[in-house]
């Protein structure tokens, strides 16, 4: 480990590297060959944030091979309680500034919410901020300050988003990305493309039978999420809702030129590819990626390969290596002169914690940890006082003593996102907090998130029934948006 010899190691997480980083300097770190297996892909600057974060745990600067051991080691030991971020894996408890420097993707800071609050109530469709950017629920981007120059100088730009159609119950952690979807598209008044990701699930799903495939049902849960989706309440001239396998011929040219782009062994380090992975799966990521280039959609946004059509994307912070691919790439797809280099945008979200904890995210394959769309107001309110993680304490003296956990207590962490109203969650927040003020016990923050969850989804279950298959075709129908 000489100063002036280049060292190859393979890493399997993003904490060794950090670990080799603190402990060889930065300088050192430029002359290794990083094989990254899984974790942080070396992109946009995140190896040289990677190097300064870890600077800060490690502090002494180390030159010896027993240094490099020690860090690595210690790394591994914090690796094995910490995060996992990736489209297929959330686990640990995340730091969400962590993963911003990870990622290498930007804060939303104040600056950024002041540009868009500006923007929105210039174009005068919406009078606030929505309470999901006020909160830092979404919490992180990429070039949105570049979307906003191209708001303000007059320049189109489209939203795109997606859904893995795993299976027929949505619940309300699906809501979050879709929910900010339709606020965005008011507020900018603008065209969206929503994917549904079918062939995405079955590559992944389960294992391949012979006479037993099961391509047909994702492609009926594409139909059946599309009507959650389309409850949501967006505008339908502006919307194109599409299924892979019935679209994918629109988008082929540019999946061909992203395939073309992207080495194996980059998409190997990327998404953690193996020899046992299907070859679809290693085909996949650059379906997603497509529908960030306007030229994937030469009917509905009307578009041809000299498009200068930018592209934001709002999604959950898991689905972001698919877009930092596509952002590497991005200069071989697009006109010189675009205004992103032909980059899509990204605004990130936080994950929507599970009912027994504040941590990792939502999953549809156990029951309990998840309210449903199709939950009636019985199930939602039993759910929630059974299953809801709570912060307050024990009793009602120590409540007044000591406060909630607010950090941990998931029906306050809910109601950060579904109670719209901000003086009252500051109040519940303070009090229940605190211990001091109003008294709130644990049981009546659940109450009043019961209350808000039976009248939203009972909501949404009234706009959901109104979409027949009909009208699921109307919206999936290739037509030119209006925009
Ligand atoms: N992969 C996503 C999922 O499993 C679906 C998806 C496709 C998506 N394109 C997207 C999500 C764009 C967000 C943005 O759910």
């Amino acid at each position: 480990l000489g100063r002036d010899c280049s060292v190859t190691v393979q890493f399997t997480v993003g904490g060794l590297e950090a670990a080799a980083a603190a402990a060889l300097g930065e300088e050192e770190m430029n002359a290794v060959d990083l094989q990254s297996d899984k974790g942080a892909y070396p992109t946009e600057g995140s190896l040289g944030k990677h190097g300064s974060a870890l600077n800060d745990k490690f502090s002494a600067p180390a030159t010896t091979v027993e240094d490099v051991a020690v860090g690595i080691e210690k790394a591994i030991i914090e690796e094995n309680a910490e995060m996992v971020v990736n489209p297929w894996d959330v686990a640990g408890e995340i730091d969400y500034t962590k993963l911003i420097e990870k990622f290498g993707s930007q804060e939303i800071d104040a600056a950024l919410l002041a540009r868009i609050e500006f923007a929105i109530k210039k174009i005068g469709k919406v009078d606030t901020l929505h309470p999901w950017i006020r909160r830092s629920i979404f919490f992180s981007h990429r070039d949105m300050n570049k979307i906003l120059d191209c708001v303000e100088s007059g320049k189109p730009f489209y939203l795109y988003t997606g859904r893995g159609p795993s299976s027929a119950a949505m619940h309300l952690g699906h809501l979050v990305p879709f929910m900010m979807t339709r606020w965005l598209q008011e507020a900018f008044d603008v065209p969206l493309v929503v994917q549904m990701t079918d062939d995405e699930k079955y590559l992944w799903k389960g294992v391949y039978n012979d006479g037993d495939d099961n391509l047909d049902h994702y492609r009926g849960l594409t139909i059946e999420n599309a009507k959650d989706i389309i409850a949501c309440g967006f505008i339908k001239e502006k919307t194109f809702l599409f299924s892979d396998c019935e679209y994918v011929g629109s988008m082929y040219p540019n999946i061909v030129r992203i395939w073309k782009s992207v080495t194996y062994s980059t998409a190997k380090a990327m998404f953690g590819f193996e020899g046992g992975s299907n070859i679809g799966q290693s085909a996949f990521p650059a379906i997603q990626a497509a529908p960030s280039f306007p030229s994937s959609f030469p009917v509905v946004l009307d578009a041809g390969r000299d498009s200068k059509m930018a592209c934001l994307i709002p999604c959950a912070i898991d689905q972001d290596p698919y877009f930092r691919m596509t952002r590497d790439v991005a200069h071989k797809l697009t006109p010189k002169d675009h205004p992103l280099g032909g980059k899509p945008a990204l605004f990130h979200s936080k994950f929507f914690p599970p009912l027994q904890g504040a941590a990792g995210k939502m999953s549809s394959s156990d029951d309990s940890s998840a309210i449903f769309l199709t939950d009636d107001s019985d199930e939602i309110a039993r759910k929630i006082k059974s299953y809801a993680y709570s912060g307050g304490q024990e009793t009602s003296k120590l409540q007044k003593e000591k406060g909630a956990n607010l950090e941990m207590d998931v029906s306050y962490q809910w109601l950060r996102f579904f109670l719209d109203d901000d003086a009252e969650l500051e109040k519940i927040g303070n009090d229940y907090g605190s211990g001091s003020g109003e008294f709130w016990a644990t049981g009546m923050v659940k109450n009043r998130l019961i209350e808000i969850l039976q009248e939203m989804v009972k909501k949404h279950q009234e706009r959901r029934a109104k979409v027949t298959n009909e009208v699921v075709r109307e919206w999936m129908e290739e037509r030119k948006l209006s925009f």
